[in-house]
């Protein structure tokens, strides 16, 4: 059943729905998109009930669809979200992000020696141990990051 919180806000015409979000994660997500700018709609629902989780975000945002870096770091912070692309109010595909095996290029290793933090020109690179919870391995100093360790890289303030 809807909760009262999603039947209370506007349907979008064209746009996308990230659902399915943890619960009170959708800021992170929001730090991943970059915020709004003053003509794009965008919906926050924070812990609303959810069927399939105890609690989930949702966020909605008008007139844009993701790229595909955008639902790599979304898997990171989500990985049960859900992405409902909208056109002319209808839902014409429903996606799921999915956590690749090897993240590249978007984390930072949280050890100050890796050579990534150097002046080197090598990018992060970490193996995915595990998804939930998260664990990572550095592919390079083989320092371990935890979902925190990951969570703290996307703060909005
Ligand atoms: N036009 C729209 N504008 C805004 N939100 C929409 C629109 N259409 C669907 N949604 C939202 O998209 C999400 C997915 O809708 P859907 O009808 O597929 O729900 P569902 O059957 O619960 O899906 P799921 O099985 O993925 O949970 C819901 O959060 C719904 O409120
Ligand atoms: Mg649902
Ligand atoms: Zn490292």
């Amino acid at each position: 059943m809807k909760t009262p919180m999603e039947l209370k806000v506007k349907p979008i015409k064209n746009g996308t729905v990230i659902d399915h979000i943890n619960a009170n994660k959708a800021l992170k997500v929001l730090k991943i998109l970059g915020l709004p700018s003053p003509e794009t709609g965008l919906t926050l629902a924070m812990n609303v009930q959810s069927s399939q989780m105890k609690s989930k975000d949702i966020v909605k945002i008008e007139g844009r669809e993701l790229a595909s870096r955008e639902v790599d770091e979304i898997a990171l912070i989500s990985p049960q979200a859900t992405i409902n692309i909208i056109r002319d109010y209808k839902i014409i595909d429903k996606g799921k992000v999915n956590l690749l095996k090897e993240i590249k290029n978007i984390l930072t290793c949280s050890n100050p020696n890796c050579i990534t933090n150097t002046d080197e020109p090598v990018k992060s690179r970490f193996i995915v141990l595990n998804n939930e919870p998260l664990t990572l391995r550095c592919h390079y100093c083989e320092r371990i990051m935890d979902q925190d360790d990951v969570e703290t890289q996307f703060k909005l303030f």
